[in-house]
This record gives C-alpha cells, structure tokens and sequence, in this order.
C-alpha cells in the first residue's frame, strides 16, 4: 500500500466509525479461495469500528451437490419453487457456508455468530405456482443483530429462514440482506457477487443513481442481464427505503472491498440514493485535498505549480466539487474588480471523473460566481486544455492585453507561454 493510499483511506474512518455495512456474499463468493481475502478486508473494516453483518447465498453450492448426487434442483436461489429435495440440498449447502464462514472468522481473530434472527413465511402461491418451501422475510430481529453489534460479533446469516411453527424456508440472499440493511438503517449494503459490477448495456455501470436504475429496471429491463435483476431490483429498492449507498463488486479481485469503500473510484458499481455530488466553497482542511487531487497535474505543466501557502493565500477563491463527503474537484476565481475582471484558475477533475461534465459544471458554476460578483469577463489560462474552454465551455483565444493589469505581470514572468482564453459574463 501506497502512503498516498493510506491518506485516501483516512479521510473515511470518521465518517465510517460505528456505522453498520450489511454484506451479501453469493455461495460462489464463498467457496472461491480469494474468500480468505475477503475476510482479511472484513477484518479490516471491524478494526476501524466499521460493524459488519454478513449474509450469504448457497446457490452454487446447492447446484454442484445436486449434481454430485444426480439430482435435479427445482431452483437454486431462493426466488422460484424450492421443493421438498431442493429444501434439504439448501439446509446442507447453508449451513455447510454459514460454519466455513465461521471456522475463517475465528482464524482471523474475528468473533461472529450464526445469528437466527430472520423469520420466514411461504412466499405462497404466485399466478397459480405454489413455490413450496420457497420463503420471504416476515420479520428481523434487529435486537438480537443490534446486541450481536454492541458485543462486536459479527452476525452471520444463511439464506433460511424459521417460521416459529417448525418449518425451515429458503430465502433468496439478496433480499434477505436488503432487509437487514433497511431494518438496521445500514450506510452501505455491498452485494459481492462474481461479476465486475452491474451491466446496464453493453457497460458497467460505474455510477448510477436508484432513481435512473429504477426506471431502468421499470422501462427497459432488458438492458440489464437477467442474473443480474435481482441485485439491481434490491439496490434500487433498498436506496428508496433509505439505504443511502448500495455497491454491486467482484469478490475475487484481491483487497475489492477496501477499494470500493475506501476510494472515489471503486472498482465495481455504486448505486446511491440522492444527489450526492456538489459544488461548495473550499475550507482549510481542503488544502491537502487540492494539493494531492492536482500534484501530478503540476508535474506535468498542465497546471502552474502551486506551494500550500499560495492556496492557503487564496483560500476564498476556491470551490470545491465533492461526490460523497469527498474533494474530486477543483476551480479557483481569482477577482480584479477595478477592471470588472476575473481569473478562473486551477481547474481540475481527478481523471477517475473525467468525460462526466463535471469540468463544465465547474466552469459554469464560476461564471454565475464572477456574474453575481460584478464580473463581465473572466480569462483563464491554459498550456493543454485550451481546446477544451473552447469547445466545450464557450472561451475564445485573447492575448497579453485581455489581462488585468496586475495579472500581466505574473503572466510574464512565469514564462509558461500558456495560451489566453476570454469569455464575456
Ligand atoms: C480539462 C479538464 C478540467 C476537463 O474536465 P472533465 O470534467 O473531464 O471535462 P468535461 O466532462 O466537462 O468535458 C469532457 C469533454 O472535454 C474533452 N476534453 C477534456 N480535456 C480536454 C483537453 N485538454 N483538450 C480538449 N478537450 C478536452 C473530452 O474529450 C470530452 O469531450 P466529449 O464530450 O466530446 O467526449 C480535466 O481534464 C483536467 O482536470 N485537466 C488537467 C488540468 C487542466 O488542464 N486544467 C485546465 C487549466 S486551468
């Protein structure tokens, strides 16, 4: 691990401490060997104070001991008919994952407990199909989890579930795990499948949010796989109960839960509950931010080299763009009112963003902020993105006399021949 990393990482334990993520790991998850990592990272997550509650499917596992005995499952996930074989293969399946689980959560000094806190009642009888021994969520028992939590055992749940009348149901993971997620106001619920995230299209979503995904999944859900319609059915849904953010990631990338919930960038699919990103003025803990998102954009020339105590300086004219409590841009207006002129400085989108408009936006947001202060004209100046205030944000090319007189000055003796661009506000 990198130390620049290490910082990324900073930044989200406060926000994180003491908050519940609910994790719903497929059987396939389960039984791949990069499972051990997945608990290293769980273990991770408790050492931080992050509670975790673990559900797992059984759907791979019921397949392949169906196959080893020659039978044939009436369903595998826990959402069609289970009939009275497929119910005992599931009872074998879970409760075989729920004690592997166990058995790798004590080797990695890690306290949890098979928590029986999920009440089940037949899903019933849909469009004339009995679905048997096929189950739903009645009820959680949120103190039992709640107590498990305080205690710092990690409660870990099969995809069964218990009517109190002595019948044992399948239930379907995904769903089981929403429902904890809602019921114990969790800030995240991490479906880990195998896949690298939710296709919608011919690409994988990086970013969606719930209200896109369910229209989505209301107007054209072919777009989406079809295996993949149940985590995208429980995202959705849990975003509108209130979950704020769900993630869709592959569980056999090494260290993926870490780099989904400790980076901007992820590596699978966020789908999240509101507008989570905005524009907002800087303060001076963002210092280190602006310094760390554009260092290497300094390096480059792409941006003029800038110390701590020069942004420090110049601290009110920066706006910051964040997604998610965290700086993913930047923009400065520097102001020169006797000459009705402003400079917007300092442009930039950490390339993980790029292509979203978020530089636009950024753009845009300055120019009401130069017009709401009197402006009529902002320049900027750039050594590589001068096509892009020209295409994309509406500049043209001026010269050494569009400046503000003072900025002339700097301008000549930086020596970056960088280009002039104007705008009228
Ligand atoms: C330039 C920059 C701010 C663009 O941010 P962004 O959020 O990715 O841009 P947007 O989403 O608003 O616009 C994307 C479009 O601009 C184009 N674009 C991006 N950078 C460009 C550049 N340097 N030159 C020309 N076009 C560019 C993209 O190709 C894309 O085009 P498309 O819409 O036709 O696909 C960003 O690339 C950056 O931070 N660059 C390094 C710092 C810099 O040069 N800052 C400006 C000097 S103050």
């Amino acid at each position: 691990m990198k130390p620049r990393d290490l910082r990324g990482i900073l930044q989200y334990i406060p926000i994180f401490r003491e908050k519940i993520f609910v994790i719903a790991a497929d059987g396939a998850v389960v039984s791949h060997v990069n499972f051990s990592n997945l608990l290293l990272d769980i273990a991770v997550l408790r050492s931080l104070n992050i509670h975790v509650v673990l559900v797992h499917g059984a759907a791979e596992q019921i397949a392949q001991s169906a196959k080893e005995q020659s039978l044939t499952p009436s369903d595998t996930n826990g959402t069609g008919i289970t009939d009275d074989t497929t119910l005992k293969l599931a009872i074998i399946a879970a409760n075989t994952l729920t004690h592997e689980i166990l058995e790798g959560f004590a080797a990695n000094d890690l306290r949890a407990a098979n928590a029986n806190a999920v009440t089940a009642q037949p899903f019933g009888v849909i469009k004339g199909i009995d679905h048997l021994n096929t189950g739903q969520v009645s009820r959680i028992d949120n103190e039992l989890l709640q107590s498990l939590i305080s205690k710092g055992i990690t409660p870990v749940i099969p995809p069964l579930g218990f009517d109190g009348k002595g019948n044992t149901f399948r239930l379907n993971s995904d769903s089981v795990a929403r429902q904890i997620a809602e019921s114990l106001a969790a800030t995240k619920l991490i479906f880990i499948s195998t896949v690298d995230g939710l296709q919608v299209g011919e690409e994988i979503k990086r970013q969606i949010v719930s209200t896109d995904l369910e229209m989505i999944l209301n107007n054209s859900p072919k777009n989406i796989p079809s295996v993949q319609l149940s985590k995208a059915r429980h995202a959705a849904d849990a975003c509108a109960a209130g979950v704020p953010r769900v993630h869709i990631i592959n569980g056999l990338i090494t260290e993926g839960l870490l780099a989904e919930v400790f980076s901007n960038e992820g590596i699978g699919t966020l789908v999240y509950a509101n507008e989570y990103r905005q524009i907002r003025s800087a303060s001076k803990k963002d210092v280190a931010s602006i310094l760390r998102l554009s260092r290497d954009a300094m390096d480059r020339d792409q941006l003029i080299d800038r110390s701590k105590e020069t942004i420090e300086e110049c601290l009110d004219d920066y706006s910051i763009f964040e997604i998610d409590d965290n700086p993913i841009a930047c923009v400065a207006l520097h102001q020169y009112p006797n000459e009705n002129t402003g400079e917007l400085a300092h442009l930039f989108v950490n390339p993980a963003y790029a292509r979203q408009g978020i530089g636009q936006r950024l753009i845009q947001y300055t120019e009401k902020q130069a017009s709401k202060s009197g402006l009529t004209k902002i320049v900027t100046l750039s050594t590589q993105s001068f096509a892009y205030f020209e295409n994309k944000a509406g500049f043209s090319i001026g010269s050494v006399e569009d400046l503000p007189n003072e900025r002339r000055l700097t301008y000549q003796s930086q020596d970056r021949n960088s280009k002039i661009l104007i705008k009228q506000v």
